[in-house]
């Protein structure tokens, strides 16, 4: 039985917001940053909560903590020393791993998640920008009674109109696959892989593999708790378009190429499913938008090439221990819309995105590693994922076809690393064990 009064609603379910704010922040010292975390306690809902006053709410608050935070608060020595070593050393030390180099490298990351002062993250995600701009006030006004939590940057997150549906800079659909963890009352739809083990996204609970590992100690802090990945990436939307006008001589053929780098077309319906043309019934529809796989549907990547951005990131049926890989998606895009047919206009826009699992290095880093960034996944030789992966402008991207592949030369990077940082996400009882560190017991 999950432990719904506990768990950060982040984890199990999705804001209805159309606007938001992360405040990146760093604590002066343990007294005041505990002081700032008791005020901000009431503010965060756990899944329950979340679920039963979704309707009425306008504003939901996340809280999560770097390593370096966990310590600024007054966590002991022998307790952070518990933490998995990937999360001790944070995002920027795992750059290379990752495939942060070049144009993605922390050096070009233009907020300060990057520095080793950042100890917190307030995610506030609101309904609309009434409920933002209330929301933002509310806690900055906290900010300004308790003087040693300083914000080191904040980014503001919008939806991209139309607001009917989720869907980036680029124009894609998105929100369409998503894990389903065993016990969260949430059901499989058809094709989405079936029930996941709470362990692998939830500490403290059996994982695919059995009872699942040891708990970062104490457990009251690591209970119910999780990981997540931050990740700023700017999407060049001049470029993209630009990409797609040269590769595609009429509208109907700047679709596909889109589709093909992406696996689904940009309304959401997935190419195993609608190889030809475009089906914007199909995308909407969750009972069939992810009823498909590729082992006997499409081995050979003659619909879907096998270097697309989701045939990368969940290879379904074509991978083993795939259930042992699957992430938790969550965030929202920023900066303004780009309208169709204007010049690019310089201004930085992209997704904010939170991968959330039980194992950074199991899951999120695997899939940097090996799936976006290998140049060999899958035997391609000489490509990386078209969307995230480290573009140098060097590559190749393949589309399989008959008789003859489609090869391009040369793909320019869609996106770029901004910003980002590994963060716990604690369940509310550990919040609550945080706030009240260094006081005598009761
Ligand atoms: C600008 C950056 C990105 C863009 C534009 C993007 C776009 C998309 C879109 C449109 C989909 C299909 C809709 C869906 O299945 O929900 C998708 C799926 C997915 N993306 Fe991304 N994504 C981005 C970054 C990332 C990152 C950083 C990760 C993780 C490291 C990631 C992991 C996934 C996964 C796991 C899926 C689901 C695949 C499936 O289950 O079939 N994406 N992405």
């Amino acid at each position: 039985m999950l432990d719904f009064d506990d768990i950060q609603h982040i984890l199990l379910t999705r804001a209805p917001a159309l606007n938001g704010r992360y405040v990146f922040l760093t604590f002066r010292d343990p007294e005041g940053a505990r002081a700032w975390l008791s005020a901000m306690l009431e503010t965060v809902h756990s899944a329950r909560a979340m679920r039963e006053s979704v309707a009425r709410d306008r504003r939901w608050v996340t809280l999560a903590f770097t390593w370096n935070g966990l310590r600024a608060l007054g966590v002991d020595e022998a307790s952070l020393a518990t933490f998995p070593e990937e999360f001790r050393q944070g995002m920027v030390a795992r750059a290379e791993i990752l495939g942060d180099t070049g144009a993605n490298h922390p050096d070009n990351w233009v907020d300060d998640t990057k520095s080793p002062d950042l100890h917190a993250i307030v995610i506030l995600f609101a309904r609309d920008a009434e409920a933002h701009a209330r929301c933002v006030a509310a806690h900055d006004e906290l900010l300004t009674r308790h003087e040693s939590v300083q914000m080191l940057s904040t980014l503001d997150l919008a939806a991209t109109p139309p607001f009917d549906y989720a869907h980036d800079h680029f124009g894609y659909r998105d929100r369409l696959s998503q894990p389903v963890i065993e016990g969260s009352g949430d059901e499989p739809t058809p094709g989405s892989g079936g029930f996941i083990k709470a362990g692998e996204f939830i500490l403290g609970y059996p994982d695919e593999s059995g009872p699942g590992p040891r708990l970062p100690q104490p457990e009251i802090l690591s209970r119910n708790g999780s990981f997540m990945a931050y990740r700023r990436l700017e999407e060049h939307v001049g470029r993209f378009r630009a990409f797609l006008r040269e590769q595609g001589q009429t509208p109907d053929e700047q679709e596909l190429i889109a589709a093909k780098l992406m696996g689904r077309w940009r309304s959401g319906a997935p190419l195993v499913l609608a190889p030809e043309r475009d089906d914007p019934a199909l995308g909407a529809d969750p009972r069939r938008n992810n009823d498909f796989g590729y082992k006997h549907q499409d081995p050979h990547g003659y619909a879907v090439p096998l270097g697309t951005h989701i045939r990368r990131m969940n290879p379904r049926d074509t991978a083993a221990n795939m259930n042992r890989r699957r992430m938790i998606r969550r965030g929202a895009t920023y900066g303004p819309p780009l309208p169709e047919g204007a010049a690019d206009d310089g201004v930085e826009r992209g997704i904010a995105a939170f991968v959330i699992c039980a194992s950074l290095i199991r899951q999120f880093e695997f899939a940097q590693n090996v799936w976006v960034n290998d140049k060999s996944f899958h035997e391609l030789g000489n490509e990386r994922d078209p969307i995230i992966g480290n573009q140098d402008g060097t590559l190749e991207y393949k589309i399989p076809k008959r008789p003859i592949r489609k090869t391009i030369t040369g793909l320019p990077a869609f996106t770029n690393v901004r910003g980002g940082a590994y963060f716990f996400l604690p369940g509310l009882r550990a919040l609550r064990w945080l706030a009240a560190l260094g006081q005598a017991p009761a």
